[in-house]
């Protein structure tokens, strides 16, 4: 099987590549190394380009003999999304068009995209489920969405088949220490606490204090990176032995505080830092927790990481190992 990964020099990308080496007959990843970085990937071939160029996509998907694509190209700040959502609708929906043309026009059948959980916007209820509404309160989500509600009419009009995977709180880092998240700049929880614990930053600040939980703080559901790679490998093996279009939530199923977090990351590393309470992120839920018994149930899918502490320990081990992060 030959395989390309768009945008597979990010963070979740890079882990898919990592575990599709021992799955794939030939493995191409075009990224535009905007977000992405290029010591993620090993010595993986790499062409460094925008999914969004037309000539260039046809180019790879015929000359390598293209069977299958996981798409991760993408923009994903959910509050730059709302400062510049041009930005957002030209890279994850305009570039999008002209790669789903290129697939068509070169026969390429099956994709397994990477969607987000923001794509249910304010929860109607828990755990979410697959037919929870969606209604997205921010430009992020709503691009994820238009890519399904495409995918989708690709699919009906030219047999295009794929699984779209709804990730809440991806999170953690491979085990092997040597690839992990370098977002810059950073806007993550775990990745931020675990900085500061290690005194890589001055300080924790939480998002507000007064939300309608356990202790006033935001819970999610965080899932393990190295999961959610394994998810793609079955979704796509899926795919291919039914011929069938699927979308699934990607979860542990279990909610955890900003607090507890951060107390987690503080038992784990020794230390504590300065934490300071700011006014809440405005779109944030309060409680975001997915249920993922549909790909349970139809792949057998099961999270390995399911505590929170040792997801944090995987993060805390690539930053330990590389402070500053990917070099280049
Ligand atoms: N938080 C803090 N302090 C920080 C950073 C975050 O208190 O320094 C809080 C946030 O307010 C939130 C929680 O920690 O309550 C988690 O925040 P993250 O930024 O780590 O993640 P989000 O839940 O905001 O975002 C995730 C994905 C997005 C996706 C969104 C769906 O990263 O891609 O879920 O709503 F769009």
């Amino acid at each position: 099987m030959n395989i390309l990964v768009a945008g597979g020099a990010g963070y979740i990308g890079s882990h898919l590549v990592k575990e599709l080496q021992n799955v794939a007959d030939k493995l191409v990843v075009l990224d535009d190394l905007s977000t992405g970085h290029r010591d993620s990937i090993g010595n993986i071939e790499l062409v460094i380009g925008s999914s969004g160029n037309k000539a260039l996509v046809t180019n790879i998907l015929r000359t390598n003999n293209i069977d299958a694509v996981f798409y991760f190209a993408a923009h994903s700040l959910v509050g730059e999304s709302m400062s510049n959502p041009g930005k957002y609708l030209r890279n994850n929906i305009s570039f999008a068009i002209e790669f789903l043309e290129s697939m068509v026009e070169c026969g390429v059948r099956y994709m397994v995209f990477s969607s987000s959980a923001a794509v249910y916007g304010e929860p109607a209820f828990y755990p979410i489920t697959e037919e929870h509404p969606t209604v997205p309160t921010n430009v992020y989500g709503a691009t994820k969405l238009i890519f399904e509600e495409m995918l989708d009419w690709y699919d009906r009009i030219y047999g295009l088949k794929y699984v779209s995977l709804r990730y809440f709180n991806a999170a953690g880092a491979d085990q092997s220490g040597q690839i992990g998240e370098d977002h810059k700049p950073e806007t993550h929880l775990i990745p931020l606490v675990v900085k500061a614990c290690m005194g890589l930053s001055e300080k924790i600040i939480i998002y507000g204090n007064d939300y309608p939980t356990k202790d006033g703080t935001c819970v999610r559901d965080y899932i393990h990176v190295s999961d959610l790679a394994r998810a793609h490998i079955l979704a796509l093996k899926y795919i291919i032995a039914s011929d069938q279009s699927k979308i699934y939530n990607l979860g542990n199923g279990t909610g955890y505080s900003v607090n507890d977090v951060i107390a987690s990351t503080i038992k784990i590393t020794g230390k504590k830092p300065k934490i300071e309470v700011a006014p809440r992120r405005p779109g944030d839920p309060a409680v975001l927790v997915a249920s993922s018994k549909k790909i349970a149930n139809e792949l057998g899918w099961n999270p390995e990481y399911i505590k929170l502490e040792d997801i944090i320990y995987s993060a805390w081990n690539w930053h330990k190992n590389n402070p500053s992060g990917f070099q280049q």
